[in-house]
């Protein structure tokens, strides 16, 4: 199948790799032409395990990019949507998906034989039969269903193990106003074989990938509010907690020969100093959002996302146990990606905790094995250290923010150092006895 793809981020590069190598015709489309030169030359513009393998695979067979949207459109049968979603004002920000959409009307007007759009970007249950059906026909003059297909394809993909996710996925969701978008879909996705396939309509698909996002927030959420309870109370260790949770039946299964199996979900319910992310953080307020804007109160995520913008204080809490005046004092931040194996910073937790250390004058230096955004705004007046012992020179303060497997290394790192300053563990992945002062979340 020849397929365009609108917007080259995280979700559009990996996709249109992943369906390059599955032997479609991909081109994908960018504004950014720095994005658009590095793909075209085989270079990943994004950090992301097995990608450069991908693209020298793929490039300039399987795959091209293009600035070139009406040209990409023109020249294929089906094009992704896969732009940006983000929240602005407490709501999801459609502009992106509307512009493209009026983009791809207008290259779809004159084209001979039936074009197929597909919205592979999150968005609220609606917007496909909506705001995208709306920006099409104004722009290509044609009706939806009658002259061209209209569907709604979510991604679950994590960043990170973002290619394993695409090829091995967990389930496909055709979402398509009706039988024949349904089927186009199905063609594309036939060589993932095996993967459960769920045929719906779009407002079902748009709702698929929100539920499935809100579910896990909910659970991060859960876990936080337990670890606040747990330090309140003292003698009672959320971890500790977590792993009588886990050791249930519904978390952890068990092969023939006895050996438990812990189901991934249970990573999600571990407290910590709060999820982040290109993805949960803003669309559990978009739908909130909707709710509301419905009249219903969503209570329930609303109280997910107030008890992630209270972690960062949490981890101040924690400081402040043993550092009641920050002025002056070097803290050292372990992680500024929101997740480990991403170069995505996205409402990572790391920069409202740096706002809070420094808005009480600590002197904050940071160190992230890959993300390294040093004009990030969260980033003022923060000193980017180019290793992890860098930073850790004369920290009297180390907060660990993002769970990557370096970080391990502290304890050593410290010893070999002769350095002793109080280590917050944001993660929970440090052993307390390893420092001469550490605190943890829920702890
Ligand atoms: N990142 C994830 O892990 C993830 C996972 C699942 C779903 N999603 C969803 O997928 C969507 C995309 O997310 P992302 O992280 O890949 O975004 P991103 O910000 O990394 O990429 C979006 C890209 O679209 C481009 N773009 C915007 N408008 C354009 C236009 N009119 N023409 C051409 N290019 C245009 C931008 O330049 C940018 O490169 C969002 O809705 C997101 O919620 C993301």
């Amino acid at each position: 199948m020849r397929i365009s793809i609108i917007g080259t981020g995280y979700v559009g590069l990996v996709s249109g790799a992943c369906l390059a190598e599955v032997g479609h015709d991909v081109t994908c489309v960018d504004l950014e032409p720095t994005k658009v030169d590095a793909i075209n030359a085989g270079r990943a513009p994004i950090h992301e395990a097995g990608l450069p393998e991908l693209l020298q695979r793929t490039v300039g067979r399987k795959l091209r990019a293009t600035a070139d949207l009406a040209g990409a459109v023109q020249a294929s049968d089906v094009t992704f949507i896969a732009v940006g979603t983000p929240a602005a004002d407490g709501k999801i920000d459609l502009q992106y998906v509307r512009r493209a959409a009026e983009q791809i009307g207008a290259a779809m007007r004159g084209k001979p034989g039936r074009h197929t759009v597909v919205v592979k970007s999150t968005v609220i249950p609606g917007t496909t039969d909506g705001a995208v059906r709306e920006a099409l026909e104004a722009g290509s003059g044609l009706v939806a269903g009658k002259d061209f297909g209209l569907g709604m394809n979510p991604e679950f993909l994590t960043e990170g193990q973002a290619i394993e996710d695409f090829m091995r996925p967990d389930r496909i969701v055709l979402g398509g106003i009706d039988e024949q978008t349904r089927d186009l879909l199905a063609a594309i996705y036939a060589p993932f074989a095996g993967a459960p396939v769920i045929r719906t309509n779009t407002k079902t698909a748009e709702m698929i990938k929100y539920a499935s996002n809100a579910a896990l927030a909910t659970m991060i959420s859960f876990a936080n509010e337990f670890g606040r309870l747990c330090s309140t109370l003292g003698d009672v260790d959320v971890r500790d907690v977590m792993r009588g949770v886990h050791a249930s039946t519904y978390f952890t299964s068990r092969l023939p020969d006895g050996t438990p199996v812990k189901a991934a979900i249970a990573s999600f319910l571990e407290a910590g100093c709060g999820f982040g992310g290109s993805c949960l953080p803003k669309d559990v307020t978009a739908l909130v959002a909707q709710g509301r804007d419905h009249g219903l109160p969503m209570s329930m995520l609303a109280s997910v996302l107030e008890i992630n913008a209270g972690q960062p204080g949490e981890v101040l809490r924690l400081v402040h146990k043993h550092v009641p005046d920050l002025k002056g004092v070097r803290v050292a931040v372990l992680g500024i990606a929101f997740k480990p194996d991403t170069d995505d910073v996205r409402e990572s937790p790391a920069f409202p905790i740096i706002r809070l250390l420094r808005q009480e004058g600590a002197v904050v230096s940071a160190y992230d094995p890959i993300a390294r955004p040093a004009d990030h705004p969260g980033l003022a007046g923060v000193q980017l250290a180019g290793s992890m012992r860098e930073v850790l020179e004369g920290a009297a303060v180390v907060v660990l923010v993002t769970r990557w497997s370096e970080f391990q290394q502290l304890p050593d790192m410290l010893r070999a150092m002769g350095s002793t300053p109080l280590v917050v563990d944001g993660r929970r992945v440090l052993e307390p006895s390893a420092f001469r002062a550490y605190e943890g979340i829920g702890r």
